[in-house]
């Protein structure tokens, strides 16, 4: 049986290391007589590599050779990534991913051409990296009926905000290091908005709550707008800054989903998930409370995810694995203004008494906060829960004070 990568970057490159090293026990395991990796498609050349005699830039050549069986694809992003997965599903080969964009976007179909076609489309590297959490989803945890799903789904977001809470280096410093250590995706944006840890709730809350929850509809804020002083109120607090993605069923039928900065409590599972290290919280009624835990981003990590992947659709060559979701219908995922919650509100003031009096009113007995060194004039507190609409229209109403920050508190 033949194999093809398209990607030869990080992780494509992992993935074509990991089959040679393991190779004996790879075959083995996919119950194969042979396993042998053909081609690599990528633009780019590789002279001096290991695999140079393997990479093509044409396509049709993977799409024609019936002796590939399965195809791997790490190319990230959706075009031409898109089209290349659904010809080659379309073709009788069963494809595995690593691209998190291409499954939260397009997931829901290629999935169903997959069922269409008896092949597989595994996608178990595309959230957690090695942490395995799709399978343990569609598989270990099946009978329960999860209503949520909770974690730290960013490597490189995690690892800004661990050095900012243990080091106290300042968010630019801590990007700049992340980037050095070559956590951060091609555009930082991608980790440091959130849009990363976006589509990975995303897939996470398609495979628990059975249908496609698309990025566009999900509220996202990334970690750019947290400043020590955040980080050291956290602390007075009792908890940590985390990147939060989060997915909760609702009684009505809808989604609440959301991906933003959030205090959570020093107790909680989450709080000492450090540097690239994810972790995932299943809720389900069963099993109550399951923590995924491991690291979320890197070559090996990731590629050995893929392999498994691999070596899955090998032995299912005939039994196609099923793994799939309704498409949604507009509206399916709840409006985040009305997600009720607590949150850290901190401002600065030229009159602290007319502040704290308005604040008080607005919020009634709010928990204020302190921190050493802060600067005249500002203030920081913690609210009670309310809806999201209804703290804009209560932050709005303060005049005695700029709002500098707003970061929502958990009970993760
Ligand atoms: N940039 C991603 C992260 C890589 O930092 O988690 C893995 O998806």
């Amino acid at each position: 049986m033949y194999v093809a990568i398209m990607g030869y970057g990080v992780v494509g490159s992992g993935v074509a290391s990991l089959l040679e090293k393991n190779h004996e026990h790879i075959v083995k395991k996919s119950m194969q007589s042979e396993m042998e990796l053909k081609y690599i498609l990528d633009r780019r050349t590789f002279p001096g590599d290991p695999y140079e005699h393997l990479v093509i830039s044409d396509f049709s050549k993977i799409l024609e050779d019936d002796g590939v069986k399965i195809v791997v694809e790490t190319m990230g992003g959706v075009h031409p990534a898109y089209e290349y997965v659904s010809a080659c599903l379309n073709a009788g080969k069963s494809v595995v991913t690593s691209n998190k964009e291409l499954v939260a976007t397009k997931g829901c179909e290629l999935l169903r051409i997959a069922d269409e076609k008896n092949v597989n489309f595994l996608f178990e590297a595309s959230v957690g990296g090695g942490i395995p959490i799709i399978r343990p989803i569609s598989q270990c945890l099946a009978a329960n009926d999860i209503d949520e799903i909770a974690g730290i789904l960013n490597g490189t977001t995690n690892f800004i905000l661990t050095k900012m809470i243990s080091d106290g280096m300042t968010f630019e410093d801590a990007l700049f290091l992340a980037q050095k250590n070559g956590y951060a995706e091609r555009d930082p944006s991608a980790d440091v908005d959130g849009f990363d840890a976006c589509r990975k709730i995303c897939i996470l809350a398609a495979l628990c709550f059975g249908k496609h929850v698309y990025p566009d509809c999900v509220h996202t804020e990334g970690i750019r707008k947290i400043t020590l002083a955040d980080v050291e109120y956290a602390r007075s607090w009792g908890g940590v800054i985390k990147l939060i993605a989060s997915a909760k069923k609702l009684d009505n039928g809808k989604v609440s989903v959301m991906v933003s900065p959030a205090f959570i409590q020093n107790h909680s599972q989450l709080a000492t998930v450090d540097d690239v290290f994810n972790a995932i919280l299943v809720r389900g009624d069963a099993i109550g409370d399951v923590v995924f835990y491991g690291k979320g981003a890197g070559k090996m990590p990731t590629a050995s995810a893929v392999v498994a992947d691999v070596i899955d659709c090998a032995k299912h060559m005939e039994r196609k694995k099923f793994f799939g979701w309704q498409d949604s219908e507009p509206g399916y995922v709840a409006d985040y203004l009305d997600n009720i919650t607590s949150f850290y509100i901190r401002g600065t003031t030229q009159n602290a008494a007319a502040a704290i009096a308005r604040i008080n009113s607005l919020f009634g007995d709010v928990q204020m906060l302190t921190r050493a060194n802060a600067p005249e004039g500002e203030f920081a507190f913690a609210t009670d829960p309310l809806s999201e609409r209804e703290l804009d229209k209560k932050l709005a109403l303060i005049e005695e004070a700029e709002i500098a920050s707003v970061i929502r508190i958990t009970d993760y």
